[in-house]
């Protein structure tokens, strides 16, 4: 079985190809430079720029793999959530494509998509275990118990942790796409310089809220002289030290809540090397065990949405001939 991935739900147009034998395939457009003066996406923009490469990309996968048309044997496509026209020529290519190729298709779930990309590695995870999802739309903690089964533990009450990466980067003069220049400028900063608050630490339950986090960084940053390069970088490593506090001591009383002892980490903030590092250290205190994808795998990627599809179809399922997308979708139950 060959299955041909399509990731289009933002900023990013992926393909990659996932088989039997493992993945053939990864490509991966990155529309920083079209959205970068805007200091954000921009929905109407992604989309054409998604069509204009979807098809050169899919080209470019199949080369790599060393296979032809003929060969794709299930087609797997990004359905939710994400920006509706942008998911919607993902899903259009996918279907048309299959229905051409009178192969079945798929439409996969995003945030699925992210928690399944450990399964990519080796070792991979095996069911149940925890999931720490935090990226640019969602910051969760979810408990998989098997494949399909997904039970949001907590959730983010406002901004997502990815959000709060970007607008603060944002405020700290940093270029769009935010979090990873702020993870870079907090390297150089001086730890302990200033605090900044650890939201909903003490309240109990698994819930995380940044904005209040957001709104005192953003008067740290009024107050304090942010010409000055070592400033900047100062409030740059404490807002990641709060931030990373935060979703760490979450991750730990998951942990001991449930019995489980695997975290898996998923989703673009994965990619930040600190809390890989802080987790890594906690999750060993605690005799766990952590799994975190490569940085590729953790920000939006084809390959998981491959992986995805690929068990999905192998289990039997496929969608019918209607292009359906969802811009909202929730993931799994609410335990409460
Ligand atoms: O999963 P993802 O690629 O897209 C969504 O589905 O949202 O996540 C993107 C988010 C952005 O907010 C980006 O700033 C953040 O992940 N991000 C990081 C790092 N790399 C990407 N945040 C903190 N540290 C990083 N190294
Ligand atoms: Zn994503």
């Amino acid at each position: 079985m060959n299955i041909l991935g399509i990731e289009t739900s933002c900023d990013e147009t992926g393909v990659a190809i996932y088989s039997d034998t493992g993945l053939l395939a990864n490509i991966l457009r990155t529309q920083t430079e079209v959205h970068q003066r805007f200091g954000g996406v921009v929905p109407e923009l992604a989309s054409r720029d998604h069509i204009q490469k979807i098809l050169p990309l899919t080209q470019k996968a199949l080369t790599a793999a060393k296979l032809s048309l003929k060969d794709i044997d299930g087609i797997a496509y990004t359905k939710g959530p994400g920006l509706i026209g942008a998911l919607l020529v993902g899903a259009a290519f996918g279907r048309s494509l299959g229905f051409a190729l009178n192969i079945p298709t798929i439409g996969i779930h995003h945030l699925e998509a992210h928690i399944l990309a450990s399964l990519l590695e080796t070792p991979a995870p095996t069911f149940p275990f925890l999931s720490l999802l935090v990226s640019g739309g969602h910051t969760m903690l979810i408990l998989a118990e098997t494949f399909g089964s997904y039970q949001i533990l907590g959730e983010s009450v406002d901004d997502a942790a990815g959000e709060a990466f970007d607008k603060t980067a944002r405020l700290l003069g940093l270029p769009y796409p935010g979090g990873a220049a702020l993870a870079k400028l907090a390297t150089q900063g001086v730890k302990h310089k200033y605090h900044l608050p650890r939201p909903m630490l003490n309240k109990p339950g698994l819930n995380f809220s940044f904005s209040g986090l957001k709104t005192q960084t953003m008067q740290l940053i009024r107050q304090e002289d942010t010409t000055n390069p070592q400033t900047k970088a100062d409030i740059a490593c404490a807002f990641e030290e709060a931030i990373i506090d935060t979703l760490v001591t979450k991750c730990k009383r998951a942990m001991i809540e449930t019995n489980l002892t695997r975290l898996v980490i998923a989703g673009g903030v994965g990619a930040n090397l600190e809390l890989r590092q802080r987790l890594q250290h906690e999750v060993t205190l605690l005799n766990g065990e952590l799994f975190f994808p490569r940085v590729e795998f953790c920000t939006d990627n084809a390959a998981m949405v491959a992986i995805c599809g690929y068990k999905h179809l192998m289990n039997g399922a496929s969608d019918n001939l209607s292009i359906d997308v969802k811009a909202r979708w929730p993931l799994g139950v609410h335990k409460d």
